[in-house]
């Protein structure tokens, strides 16, 4: 079975020390534990990764077409700016949660709007880490749904 890609955009590495009040003092390694332990228990794989480079960002969705068999995507403020992303996400062909921790339609308007939620099965906000938990459930449900269909 292909992993769930759990990819992060920029800032998350902050993540602890970073805006503790909106976004928590656990850290990213803290995410990526919680993440494991989730799929592991659905029987799934993850590779966890994060990155400042939108590009890069870009590039591992492309590689998730063939590698991954779903993709869980906190892409932090180029979820709001980035239409490279959104189309990265339609030609990968994968399905696709987006995930963020705060909960982006209580925040600043600049954060209500996201490029990437017309190229995703679906979005989870404002859980914290459940977010991420719920996305790999939620992934894990379409992925094996997708199989017997
Ligand atoms: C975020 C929300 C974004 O608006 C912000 O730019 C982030 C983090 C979240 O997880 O709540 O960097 O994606």
């Amino acid at each position: 079975m292909k992993p769930i890609y759990v990819l992060n955009g920029p800032n998350l590495n902050m993540l602890g020390l970073r805006e503790p009040a909106i976004y928590g003092s656990e850290t990213l390694k803290d995410v990526e534990a919680r993440c494991l332990a989730r799929a592991s228990e659905l029987g799934f794989a993850i590779d966890f990764r994060q990155t400042n480079i939108e590009g890069e960002l870009v590039s591992w969705i492309h590689e998730a077409r063939t590698k991954a068999s779903g993709i869980a995507l906190n892409a932090g403020a180029y979820t709001h700016t980035s239409i490279a992303l959104h189309d990265a996400l339609k030609a990968a062909d994968v399905p696709a949660v987006e995930v963020h921790l705060s909960n982006v339609h209580k925040r600043e308007a600049f954060r209500h709007h996201s490029f990437i939620a017309p190229a995703v099965n679906g979005v989870i906000c404002g859980l914290g880490i459940n977010s991420y938990e719920l996305a790999i459930s939620a992934l894990a449900s379409i992925i094996t749904a997708n199989k017997k269909g």
